[in-house]
């Protein structure tokens, strides 16, 4: 279980809620977080005001700011949602911390390793409080696999295989907004975090990879198309980890499509969460929920990474996962995301997954 005791102590009290960063993924915590029923007060920041107040009309904020600092230390605000670019999130963080307000942040905690360990060290300084928002942990095959190892029932564990893919159109997404975040750094990056919290207490201790360039190359992006990486951790365990984020545009999975298989003495686990048998078929085609102006006739329903608006309402891991970093602040309740020491060690392998492919030489960690 995590680490509670840094809890801010704001247990029973009413929650004011910064959204910093109301694009897609801020716009749904804010929609969430309106009907929490310890949410009383809700700002939203965004570098656009137009989207900042576009974004809190619909939720009902009772501020929308250009300004970032304006809003996190408004007094009636005692936590901080910081939901901007991957290359953005080190200032809001910063500033959230120094001023001793709890923080959820996007995942990757940082693009870089001077970012990250900002951060920690802000939160080791401030005892601050901080979740990095790895919603993968919310899915529930993946609660059950960490619940079942827990319990021993793998034995020890020597190993896991997992991929994920995707189509190229939504990896044009993310690169149009963060050149550098790379479908390793941004995707995989879920698994390297799911894997180390299955594996917790053994360390990743050496990496080697491969990567091929094809599709991103040619748009004039640094990525990979392709990734395939091993990781050994320090009792010899070893994972198999890859990423294929361009595959054709229509391709019918809505985010992730990934299998995460984990093998032990005594067991293994074996998971698929493609959604293969879940499709839907139209000639009337479906919106994507995170390309905007791209229809799909066929679709895996229930792979968008973060969840999908139905009846009304936002349903699917990032919804679970919000209320549950909600539920801790405002009851305790524990809260299963990494803290910023595990997202920067996540950071630390996926950065030497693109240094292993990029040099073809194994890179050790940490680095
Ligand atoms: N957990 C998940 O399921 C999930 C899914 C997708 C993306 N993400 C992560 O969420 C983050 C945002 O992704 P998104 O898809 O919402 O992006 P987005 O482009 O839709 O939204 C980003 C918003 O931040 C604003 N912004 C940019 N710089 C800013 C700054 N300095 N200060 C304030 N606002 C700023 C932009 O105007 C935009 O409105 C990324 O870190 C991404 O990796 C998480």
């Amino acid at each position: 279980m995590v680490d509670q005791a840094r809890h801010s102590g704001i247990v029973g009290r009413e929650l004011g809620i910064a959204f910093v960063g109301a694009g897609r993924m801020g716009s749904q915590r804010a929609s969430i977080a309106a009907s929490h029923p310890a949410v009383r007060f809700l700002a939203v920041a965004d570098i656009d005001p137009d989207r900042a107040r576009a974004v809190g009309e619909k939720v009902k904020a009772d501020l929308c700011s250009g300004d970032n600092l304006a809003v996190i230390s408004r007094p009636e605000v005692n936590a901080v949602v910081v939901s901007t670019p991957e290359h953005e999130h080190t200032r809001p963080v910063l500033q959230a911390l120094e001023l001793g307000k709890p923080v959820l942040v996007e995942k990757p905690l940082a693009l870089s390793l001077d970012d990250a360990r900002q951060i920690t060290a802000a939160v080791a300084a401030a005892k601050g409080d901080l979740f990095v928002g790895y919603t993968k942990r919310y899915t529930r095959s993946f609660i059950l696999a960490k619940e079942y190892i827990s319990r021993g029932c793998l034995g020890r564990t020597l190993g896991a295989a997992t991929r994920v893919y995707n189509s190229r159109a939504q990896a044009f997404q993310i690169l149009k907004r963060s050149p550098h975040a790379s479908p390793v750094l941004d995707v995989l990056t879920y698994y390297v975090d799911l894997v180390c919290w299955f594996l917790a207490g053994n360390e990743p201790a050496e990496v080697v990879a491969r990567g091929q360039k094809g599709v991103f190359r040619d748009a004039g992006y640094g990525a990979d198309d392709v990734t395939w990486a091993i990781v050994t951790f320090a009792d010899g365990a070893v994972a198999s980890l890859g990423v294929d984020y361009a595959l054709p545009e229509k391709y019918p999975s809505l985010g992730q499509s990934p299998r995460m298989e984990v093998l032990g003495t005594e067991g293994v686990i074996l998971l698929s969460e493609e959604h293969k048998e879940h499709i839907i078929y139209t000639n009337k085609g479906i919106s994507h929920g995170y390309v905007p102006g791209h229809d799909v006739n066929m679709a895996f329903l229930g792979t968008s990474s973060s969840g999908d608006y139905a009846l009304g309402d936002f349903w699917g891991p990032q919804a679970d996962e919000t209320r549950g970093w909600l539920d801790y602040l405002s009851t305790g309740r524990p809260c299963i995301l990494p803290r910023a020491h595990e997202a920067l060690r996540t950071l630390e392998v996926t950065l030497a997954i693109e240094r292993a492919a990029a040099t073809k030489e194994s890179v050790k960690l940490p680095l």
